[in-house]
């Protein structure tokens, strides 16, 4: 048995506004959970945060188009959330908010260090006022017709139709998006400003020693850092968020500004711990017992560079003793019939409509085998069908039903003595040794993919040895010849259903449960314990579990396509 060691696992935070759709799912949270547990299993010391990132304009036009005042609308939309992740078993330790006290008092304080560090300094620019609204606009709030493409509905920041990054001063015919009024006007305003290119040089350093990240998240890391880092304002015109402080009180010129968004939401990672009530300081301050933690970061690929670069900048600019991110692991993206699945758009399928169709475990395993890891990787309700129909029901389901349905006909629901294990268990305890080597090593190095693919192969091997040793036919004429079968068939039955927590905890949960296998005894298995098949103790009572998948039928794959408009 290995030492254990301690990880602390996070998934990038999912912005409040709206419930996320299944790429959120697959490309983040689902795969840092299946981390998570797979790293308890071996018995190691997690803690897994996540949160909802809450701040920043989205959750405020969010909430003024559902008519809510802001906090009480990112309430709501925290508990819909939330309900989501419990419902794909999402198995965080806490579970935060970046609107907690716990990370405004973080965040003021990261900025105080940095100023006095001096990579923060105070700037006056130009922005653009709205008369009417009576307050500054930031980017998102300005709309006007493209300066390059002539698109009447660009936003201050992006244009939509035509991609270019835009400044709001450079939009024709502004308006504002809270009143559209164009009584706007360009006044001057202050902001601050963190000095990136002054830890040019202290980042870069990192990234070189960061041999442990993958290539796409070092090659991110190495764009932004040779394109080279800019000066980037840290405060917004708006009234939700992180207020600015000074000496005493909200600091003056800033009483109407916020910092930004993804100033603070990194933040919350750290004090997402401090809100679990656990003793975060040992997870988080390396001064402070975190120096033996590993660290490891699951997000897409569109928030490499702010984990790579800005979040490490504020960290090391504070020069105080944080942990920094040992391991990251990034995705790109699940595709939707050819297009992106869109929260704005409503375009795919939801975390929350998904578990209205099927159980959550079909989604899991889904998702987990096809994660988008070197490439996109396309959505299609046809491939969940053959993915739950074949690799679970045909497959997993249907070795652990027809093993525990026959030793209950027969054995009277009891793990059967009698009979010695011969070449043919030899052979498979070899196969099932090498199998967890393999898995083992998959799930260590984050290659959910290929994890997917040799427990499917495992769960196989299972029906082979059954097929051969066909219990149903030995009982006629050797019944310790059957009781052998049965009994090594239901002792692999959980020795794969352990290995098959971290995808589907659910049906594994229920196997381990019918086969009576106490919580103690359902930890990850050493690959060369030869004792694995025949660990249940004889006469062990067990229960065949439910049916643990039922195929879909291809009108269900009909009826959802319309449903949510695949094709
Ligand atoms: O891209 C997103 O969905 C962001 N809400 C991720 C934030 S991750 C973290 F840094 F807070
Ligand atoms: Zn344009």
């Amino acid at each position: 048995m290995q030492p254990m060691a301690r990880f602390l696992i996070t998934s990038a935070l999912p912005y409040i506004n709206g419930i996320k759709h299944l790429g959120n799912l697959a490309g983040s949270m689902l795969p840092a959970d299946a981390h998570a547990r797979f790293r308890r299993l071996q018995g190691h010391e997690v803690l897994f945060l996540c949160a909802t990132d809450e701040h920043g304009t989205p959750a405020e036009l969010a909430a003024a188009e559902a008519g809510q005042d802001v906090r009480a609308y990112c309430d709501a939309q925290f508990a819909i959330q939330k309900q989501a992740c419990d419902g794909f078993a999402l198995s965080f330790d806490h579970f935060g908010r970046s609107s907690s006290p716990q990370n405004r008092a973080l965040t003021q304080a990261f900025a105080e260090a940095l100023e006095e560090n001096g990579l923060i300094e105070e700037r006056v620019s130009k922005q653009i006022y709205s008369i009417a609204d009576g307050r500054f606009l930031p980017d998102r709030y300005v709309e006007g017709t493209c300066p390059k493409c002539g698109f009447e509905r660009a936003r201050g920041d992006q244009c939509d139709s035509c991609g270019s990054l835009l400044d709001p001063v450079d939009l024709r015919n502004p308006r504002s998006k809270i009143s559209g009024s164009t009584q706007l006007e360009v006044r001057d305003t202050a902001h601050l400003f963190l000095l990136q290119p002054k830890m040019q040089e202290r980042i870069r350093a990192w990234v070189d020693r960061a041999e442990d990240w993958p290539s796409l998240a070092r090659s991110i890391a190495y764009k932004w850092l040779d394109e080279g880092l800019i000066d980037r304002a840290i405060t917004r015109d708006l009234s939700w968020g992180v207020p600015v402080l000074g000496r005493e009180g909200p600091r003056p010129g800033f009483e109407n500004k916020v910092f930004y968004v993804w100033f603070d939401a990194p933040i919350e990672y750290i004090a997402c711990a401090q809100e679990a009530g656990v003793d975060w300081a040992r997870w988080w301050r390396t001064d402070q017992g975190a120096g033996d933690v590993t660290y490891i970061q699951f997000m897409g690929k569109d928030n490499v560079a702010f984990h790579t670069v800005s979040f490490p900048v504020t960290i090391m600019g504070s020069n105080q003793p944080w942990k920094l991110v040992d391991r990251l692991k990034a995705f790109n993206w699940v595709t939707w019939y050819g297009g992106k699945f869109s929260t704005s758009e409503k375009r795919g399928i939801f975390m929350d409509q998904a578990l209205d169709v099927l159980p959550s475990d079909c989604w899991r395993w889904h998702l987990l085998a096809n994660a988008p890891e070197s490439a996109d990787s396309a959505f299609t309700l046809e491939a969940l069908q053959l993915g739950v129909n074949s690799d679970l029901a045909n497959v997993f389901g249907n070795l652990i039903n027809r093993i525990t349905r026959f030793c209950a006909a027969r054995f009277e629901s009891k793990v059967p003595g009698g009979g010695a294990p011969g070449e043919r268990e030899t052979a498979l305890a070899q196969r099932l040794a090498a199998g967890i080597t393999a898995l083992t090593a998959h799930h260590e190095a984050m290659e959910f993919r290929k994890a997917a693919a040799e427990l499917r192969a495992l769960w196989a091997i299972g029906n082979e040895y059954l097929q051969i040793a066909a219990p149903w036919t030995a009982i006629k004429t050797d019944p310790e010849a059957a009781a052998l079968g049965v009994r090594t068939g239901l002792n692999l039955c959980a020795v794969l259903a352990i290995l098959s927590q971290p995808f589907i905890p659910d049906a594994a949960g229920a196997v381990l449960d019918g086969l009576g296998v106490p919580m103690k005894n359902r930890n990850w298995p050493i690959a060369s314990d030869m004792g694995l098949l025949d660990a249940l103790p004889r006469g062990l009572a067990i229960t065949p579990p439910e049916l643990l998948f039922k195929k879909i039928e291809d009108a269900q794959i009909a009826q959802w396509a319309e449903q949510f408009g695949a094709g």
